[in-house]
């Protein structure tokens, strides 16, 4: 069967990845698409629908991003938000200005009429909490578009086409603070776009399983296998469609958490993949000894996992594919147009697709399409452990990008003991699945202390637990100071090397979650 499909353009906002997800929670394949796509791909994916996300940017800034008014004549319905709704404003010759007052966070909405059946705001209140995040506003409506809502703030808070299905309001309906931002979008994507709900998860594996058998034949497949739960669950999927021509590479940087190897080995012969474990910690230490730039860091460890994977491929007869765990927010974050990249550039992931090195390699990348919590949906699904499925990320360069400034086997042993103690605390205390990351990070900074009446002069750490639906953004955990207590007593007292240990209280933004 066909699957109805919404397009998201994406202008940059922190939440258009949100949007996607809310439209696949309705039941509806929605994909983001950088905001320059043209107008040509646009009508290649056959969307029902179209919209335009939130922006950091202005529309009157010099390099805000536009695109064409073609979009308008498609006669696909079109629903703008935030940045997306000035920017329907502004391309059809309406005014956008400054708002005198900045409005972010909590708002009440009141609706200024009621429209037709079945439309935007069918089944909602007059009156419901909505959440801005906005610093322009609409000063002159285009003469073509009504005013269908205020907030006590902003005057022109959602607007109609008269004569058009465009649609569009200034708060952010995909966000949970907006009291009816679900049913919103359910009458624009079932309403007034007139999908159907068939984007099932189930379908989808089935689909993927098959797509794979045919296309790897009777050749074979080596997966960068993490031990996470996209390389768990990509694992599975392929395992099912070719069997044991499936050859998981599991490399050991060193730079694992304790015991992290063996536990991945166990999980592996449970789910009968077969597995190679690579010994490469000399290797890694010594490409990286004398490195502090964490750019620099993160592209040594990628170059190196291309060139082991590339060495690995050649050993076995009949590899033409390599696999990864990639996930849709991978895809969207190297994706993104490069307009904004260059305006938002934050650090290199450590991802191995599409690595120079492997070009001999086809790239097989199942859950390229999904997000974490539908890819957790499926390996509930595919009988993947509960313990890899709920296991915090873990990063590629993992303890490498955890010890800030240079590397030694000193800190690596430091670093491993105190994450052995923070992880058997955090299940002693049932706080594991309450939060979503939790680790050490040792910092190049020594302090004064006393230890048994003696003088220290040691590391400090820092201790970082972050709460986050979908790492993007985050904040820190207010975790009892009973356990915070204790984690610092046992790390001070048993592990030799740090006197001092700190809680980090940044959220993300405008901190990220690791420190390089
Ligand atoms: P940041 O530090 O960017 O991290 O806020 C967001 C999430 O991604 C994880 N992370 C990585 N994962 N390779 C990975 O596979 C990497 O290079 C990498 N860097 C960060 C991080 O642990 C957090 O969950």
């Amino acid at each position: 069967m066909k699957k109805d499909s919404i397009i998201i353009l994406d202008f940059g906002s922190q939440y258009s990845q949100m949007i996607v997800r809310r439209i696949r929670e309705i039941g509806v394949y929605a994909i983001l698409c950088p905001y320059d796509i043209s107008i040509h791909n646009i009508l290649s994916k056959k969307p029902k629908g179209i919209l335009l996300s939130g922006s950091p940017f202005s529309v009157y800034d010099q390099d805000s991003p536009l695109i064409s008014k073609e979009i308008f004549q498609l006669n696909i319905p079109i629903l703008g938000i935030c940045y997306g709704m000035q920017l329907i404003s502004f391309l059809f010759g309406g005014k956008i200005e400054k708002s005198k007052s900045k409005e972010y966070g909590k708002s009440y909405f009141i609706i200024d009429s009621f429209l037709k059946k079945k439309n935007l705001f069918f089944g909602i209140p007059k009156k419901s909490i909505v959440w801005m995040s906005h610093f322009d506003e609409i000063k002159n409506l285009p003469k073509e578009f009504k005013k269908i809502g205020h907030t006590s703030s902003c005057s022109i808070a959602a607007i109609i086409h008269k004569t058009k299905n465009i649609y569009a309001v200034q708060f952010h309906p995909e966000v949970d603070n907006t009291e009816f931002g679900i049913s919103i979008l359910k009458n624009f994507i079932l309403h007034i776009c007139k999908c159907d709900q068939n984007w099932e998860l189930n379908q989808f594996v089935q689909n993927t399983i098959k797509k794979i058998k045919k296309r790897v034949a009777d050749k074979k497949v080596i997966l960068g296998f993490s031990g996470g739960v996209d390389s768990f669950v990509s694992a599975s999927i392929i395992h099912n469609a070719i069997g044991n021509a499936l050859n998981c590479i599991f490399v050991d940087t060193g730079f694992l958490l304790r015991k992290e190897k063996e536990k991945i080995f166990s999980f592996c012969k449970r789910m009968n993949f077969p597995i190679k474990i690579i010994d490469a910690k000399k290797r890694f230490l010594s490409i990286l000894t004398g490195i502090v730039d964490p750019e620099k860091k993160r592209k040594i460890i990628g170059n190196e996992f291309a060139s082991i994977f590339q060495k690995e491929s050649e050993k076995i007869d009949n590899v033409e594919f390599l696999a990864q765990g990639t996930i849709y927010s991978d895809v969207i974050e190297s994706s993104i147009s490069s307009k904004l990249r260059k305006n938002f550039f934050i650090k290199s992931h450590h991802n191995v697709g599409g690595l120079p090195q492997l070009k001999k390699l086809k790239l097989i990348e199942p859950l390229r399409k999904l997000f974490k919590d539908e890819v957790r949906k499926i390996g509930i699904e595919l009988g993947i452990p509960r313990e890899i499925l709920h296991s915090h990320p873990f990063p590629g360069p993992g303890l490498s990008i955890r010890i800030l400034g240079k590397i030694n086997k000193k800190k690596i042993s430091i670093l491993k003991k105190s994450e052995n103690i923070l992880s058997q605390e955090l299940t002693n205390s049932n706080l594991y699945d309450f939060v979503s990351q939790a680790f050490i990070i040792l910092l190049p900074v020594k302090s004064v202390g006393v230890k048994g009446d003696k003088r220290t002069y040691e590391y400090t750490a820092v201790l970082r637990v972050i709460k986050t639906e979908d790492f993007m953004t985050a904040t820190f955990s207010r975790l009892p100071y009973d356990f915070l207590e204790k984690i610092s007593n046992r790390i001070i007292n048993e592990v030799d090397g740090i006197n001092r240990l700190v809680y980090d209280i940044t959220s993300k933004p405008p901190a990220t979650i690791e420190w390089e």
